[in-house]
């Protein structure tokens, strides 16, 4: 221990006693150091705060079945709709309002990041029980009353049997005036979970740096039911995990196959899309084609 000091002691006495150019060394050796600190710091900065996201989205999960067991204090409400989109006919409807029902999940949450969030950012996720997900973001979702129906009132039964049961239940999500042709509004049966997600968590795995109009057409047209990277519904083949689609699909191919599944496969379960331009599938092509060629990110 005394020793130690003494060694101290004689090193400051040194330090005193040494020329000015040995400063000079000391004060150019501590600015190396800090310089190379900072330069490190500069560089890792973004690296590190990014992951951090994909490790903890903020990410909400209701279950809308835990409604049917009563226990809460949403009144249930007749609602017409006019054009109801899957039947394709006016319809009524016993049902909850939607924004209700996620004020009542929201209000049950201990910290409530959806409220300070901008509603543009937050993607909604109308999880299905057949793998259909569909997709709105909230402020889409809200910009409408939309309703959580439960009971067909203009059925003779006044409630779903049967095969229409196992299809529509537990909820089905209609809107009160929507016209056939627009369709920027999901009607999602067989409805059960809704989720909540930041827009870049949500796509994190799945945003391109170039072809964004393929990704955005990808993702009105084709997510609810493909998914990319796990990403996405499914009802229909993931497109990207492990094996980009466009490896074994020629392109040709999907453009006949997305016009008329049923000319491929009698029993295709998969509509018929006709409203794309083909220079839109040609974009969505090459948003696929830029996923194939990325490192694949699965959360
Ligand atoms: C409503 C759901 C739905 C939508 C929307 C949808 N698909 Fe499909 N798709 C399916 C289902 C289900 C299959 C499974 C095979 C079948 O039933 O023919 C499928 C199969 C496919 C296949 C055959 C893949 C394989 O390996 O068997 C291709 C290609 C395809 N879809 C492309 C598309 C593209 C591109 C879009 C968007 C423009 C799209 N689909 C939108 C449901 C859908």
């Amino acid at each position: 221990m005394l020793s130690k000091f003494s060694a101290l002691v004689k090193d400051a006495l040194f330090f005193l006693n040494a020329p000015i150019c040995y400063y000079c060394y000391v004060i150019l050796f501590l600015l190396l150091l800090f310089s190379c600190g900072s330069e490190n710091h500069s560089a890792e900065q973004p690296l590190g705060v990014a992951p951090k996201l994909i490790e903890e989205p903020p990410l909400t999960l209701f279950d809308l079945t835990t409604l049917l067991e009563g226990n809460h204090p949403l009144v249930a409400k007749e609602v017409t709709a006019q054009f109801d989109h899957t039947f394709k006919q006016t319809k009524q409807y016993k049902a909850y309002l939607f924004k209700d029902v996620l004020d009542y999940f929201l209000a049950q949450l201990e910290e409530d990041w959806v409220k300070s969030a901008d509603p543009a950012k937050i993607l909604v996720t109308y999880e299905c029980e057949d793998g259909y997900n569909a997709t709105m973001t909230l402020k889409n979702a809200l910009s409408q009353d939309s309703y959580l129906a439960f009971t067909d009132l203009s059925s003779e039964e006044a409630a779903w049997t049967g095969k229409l049961a196992a299809k529509m239940s537990p909820f089905y999500l209609v809107w009160e005036n929507i016209p056939y042709e627009d369709k920027r509004f999901v009607w999602p049966f067989g409805l059960s979970k809704l989720k909540l997600t930041p827009y870049e968590v949500a796509y994190q795995a799945i945003l391109p740096e170039v072809n964004m109009a393929g990704f955005q057409l990808f993702e009105q047209n084709c997510l609810k039911c493909h998914s990319l990277n796990k990403v996405g519904g499914l009802m229909g083949p993931e497109f990207n995990y492990p094996k980009n689609i466009l490896e074994y699909w020629e392109e040709e191919d999907i453009w006949a196959f997305i016009n008329n599944p049923k000319s491929y496969r009698y029993s295709s379960k998969m509509p018929p899309i006709k409203h794309l331009e083909r220079s839109e599938f040609d974009q969505i092509m090459a948003y696929l084609e830029e996923l194939g060629s990325k490192e694949i990110k699965i959360n």
